[in-house]
C-alpha cells in the first residue's frame, strides 16, 4: 500500500510541475517534436450535447452477484476514502462540459453511461471535432485495473483523470490549474468542494472526487454470474460450452484470466499487455519506436498521453511507457464484460462486431509480426465454436444493459452474415 501510496505522490506531483511549461507550447508547434499527427481536424464541428446523467449513472449498490467483495474494499485508496457527498461532488464533474477548455466536452461525452462509460466510436472525438487515436473503453470495473489506459500509462483512477483534462484533442484545458479555476468559478462547486474537503477547489482534491465517482461503477450479477453461483438454467447450453471453448481450445484464458491453470470468474484479465497482433495498416513499428525515443521523453506521462492519443506512435503501445522493444505493439488485456455496449472492439476501435474480433483470433492474429505474442495461435474453431464463445461472452452482461444488448447482439448478428473482413478461414483452419 505505502509504495503504491508514494508512486501515485510522485506521479502526481510531477504531472503538476510538468503542468505549465510542458502544456502550454505542447500542441502548436515549438516544443514537441511533431510526427505526423494524425486525426488532428480542426475543422467547425457542431459539438454533440454532453450526455447527461440518467439512471444508468448513479452509483452502484455492493450487493451484486459476482461482486468481489474483498477487491472491492482494497481497490479504495487509504488517501481518498469513499463519501457520500465526495461521490456526488464528483459524479457532478464527470458530466460536465465546463472541465474542458470550451465548455462542450465532459468525461461522459466519451464514458456516457447509457452505453457503459463508452462512446460507440472506432476512436473518440474531443472538443473542435478532434479524433484520438484510441478507442475509449469502459469505466465500469475500472477500479480493479492494476493500471489504467490500453498501454498502462496512468497507475490510478486519480492519475488518469488528469491526462484528459490536459489532452489537446480531449479536453483541451492548458493545464490543471486552468480547469480548476474554470470549476472555482461556479459558486456551487466552491460551496462544494468546501463542505467535501474544507477548502476551495484545486487540483488533487478535483481528481478525487472523480475518482470516487468512479469507484462506485461496479458491474456484476451477469447470467453468468447467476451461473457461477450454483444457478445452472442462468445461461444456456450454447453459453455453457462457449465458457469451455474459452478455457480450453479458444486459448483465451491464456490472457483473459488470472492465471492460466485456473478459472476467472470475476473480471477476465491478467492485468498484462499484449501484442495480439491488432494492427490494421502495416507501419514500420521498428522506425516509429526510434522516433519515439527521440522525441518522447521517457516517464514523462503527459508526452506519453499526447503521443498516445495524438500521434501515429500510438500503435507502438505498451513500448511508449515501458521502451521494451518486446513491448512493440503491446496493450492491456481488457476486461470482457458488458461487450455488448462497448463495440467497436480493440485499442483502435477497429473491429466492429464479436464475430470480427473471433475471426481475428481464429487466425492467430496477423500472423508474421515478430512481436506477436507466442500465446496467440491458429484455432481452428468452427463457426458453431465462435457463435457458441459470442453466447458466453454475451452471458457477461449486467442486468442495466440487458435489452441494449440484446438488440447490439441481434444488429451484430446480422451484420456478420454478410460481413467477414477479419475472417480467414486458410489461417484459421492451418495446422499449428
Ligand atoms: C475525448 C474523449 C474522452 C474524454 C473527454 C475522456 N476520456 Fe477517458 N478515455 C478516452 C480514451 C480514448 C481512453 C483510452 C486512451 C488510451 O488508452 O490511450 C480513455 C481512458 C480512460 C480510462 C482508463 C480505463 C481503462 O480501462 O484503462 C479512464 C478511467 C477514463 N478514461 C476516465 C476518464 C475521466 C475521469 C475523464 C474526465 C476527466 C475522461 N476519461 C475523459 C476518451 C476520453
Ligand atoms: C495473448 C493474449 C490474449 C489471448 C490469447 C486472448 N486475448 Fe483477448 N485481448 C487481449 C488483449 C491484449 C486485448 C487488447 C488488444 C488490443 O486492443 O490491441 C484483447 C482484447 C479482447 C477483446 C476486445 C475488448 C474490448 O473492450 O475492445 C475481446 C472481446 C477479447 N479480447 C476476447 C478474447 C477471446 C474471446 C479470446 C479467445 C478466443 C481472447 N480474447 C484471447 C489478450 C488476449
Amino acid at each position: 500500500m505505502n509504495s503504491v501510496l508514494r508512486s501515485r505522490q510522485t506521479a502526481y506531483l510531477a504531472l503538476l510541475l510538468l503542468g505549465t511549461a510542458a502544456l502550454i507550447g505542447g500542441c502548436g508547434g515549438g516544443s514537441y517534436p511533431s510526427p505526423r499527427v494524425a486525426g488532428q481536424q480542426t475543422t467547425r464541428y457542431p459539438p454533440q450535447p454532453v450526455p447527461g446523467t440518467g439512471p444508468f449513472a448513479r452509483p452502484r449498490s455492493l450487493q451484486q452477484i459476482g461482486l468481489p467483495a474483498e477487491a472491492t474494499r482494497a481497490a479504495i485508496p487509504r488517501d481518498n476514502p469513499q463519501t457520500a457527498e465526495k461521490i456526488d461532488l464528483g459524479q457532478k464533474l464527470f458530466f460536465d462540459g465546463r472541465l474542458s477548455v470550451d465548455d462542450t466536452v465532459a468525461c461522459s461525452t466519451c464514458h456516457d453511461p447509457a452505453r457503459a462509460f463508452t462512446d460507440g466510436n472506432a476512436v473518440s472525438v474531443g472538443i473542435k471535432g478532434r479524433t484520438g487515436q484510441r478507442n475509449a473503453p469502459t469505466i465500469l470495473n475500472a477500479l480493479y485495473n492494476k493500471t489504467q489506459f490500453w498501454d498502462g500509462r496512468a497507475q490510478t483512477l486519480e492519475d488518469q483523470a488528469v491526462l484528459p483534462i490536459v489532452n489537446p484533442s480531449e479536453m483541451g484545458q492548458p493545464s490543471l490549474d486552468a480547469a480548476v479555476a474554470r470549476i472555482a468559478s461556479v459558486k456551487e462547486y466552491r460551496k462544494a468542494f468546501g463542505r467535501v474537503f474544507g477548502r476551495q477547489p484545486n487540483g488533487l482534491d478535483l481528481v478525487s472526487a472523480i475518482a470516487s465517482y468512479e469507484r462506485t461503477q461496479v458491474s456484476y450479477d451477469s447470467p453468468f454470474d447467476h451461473f457461477v453461483a450454483g444457478d445452472q438454467g442462468a445461461i444456456d447450453t450454447a453459453a455453457r460450452r462457449g465458457w469451455a471453448l474459452f478455457n480450453s481450445r479458444g486459448r483465451c484464458n491464456k490472457c483473459h484470466a488470472l492465471s492460466q491453470d485456473r478459472l476467472d470468474v470475476t473480471n477476465f484479465t491478467d492485468h498484462g499487455f499484449h501484442n495480439i497482433g491488432v494492427m490494421v495498416v502495416p507501419r514500420n513499428v521498428v522506425a516509429m519506436a526510434h522516433l519515439a525515443e527521440q522525441s518522447v521523453k521517457a516517464g514523462d506521462m503527459v508526452a506519453v498521453d499526447r503521443a498516445a492519443i495524438q500521434t501515429d506512435m500510438s500503435v507502438l503501445g505498451r513500448f511508449l511507457v515501458t521502451r521494451r522493444d518486446s513491448d512493440i505493439g503491446a496493450f492491456k488485456t481488457p476486461n470482457l464484460r458488458n461487450l455488448l455496449l462497448t463495440a467497436p472492439y480493440f485499442h483502435d476501435g477497429s473491429h466492429e462486431t464479436l464475430w470480427d474480433v473471433l475471426d481475428h483470433y481464429n487466425k492467430g492474429g496477423r500472423r508474421g509480426d515478430p512481436n506477436l505474442d507466442r500465446d496467440m495461435q491458429p484455432l481452428g474453431l468452427t463457426e458453431r465454436d465462435i457463435d457458441d464463445v459470442i453466447a458466453y461472452l454475451a452471458s457477461l452482461t449486467s442486468p442495466d444493459y440487458r435489452k441494449p444488448a440484446l438488440r447490439e447482439l441481434a444488429r451484430q448478428r446480422k451484420l456478420s452474415q454478410t460481413t467477414r473482413p477479419y475472417r480467414d478461414n486458410v489461417k484459421a483452419f492451418a495446422s499449428k
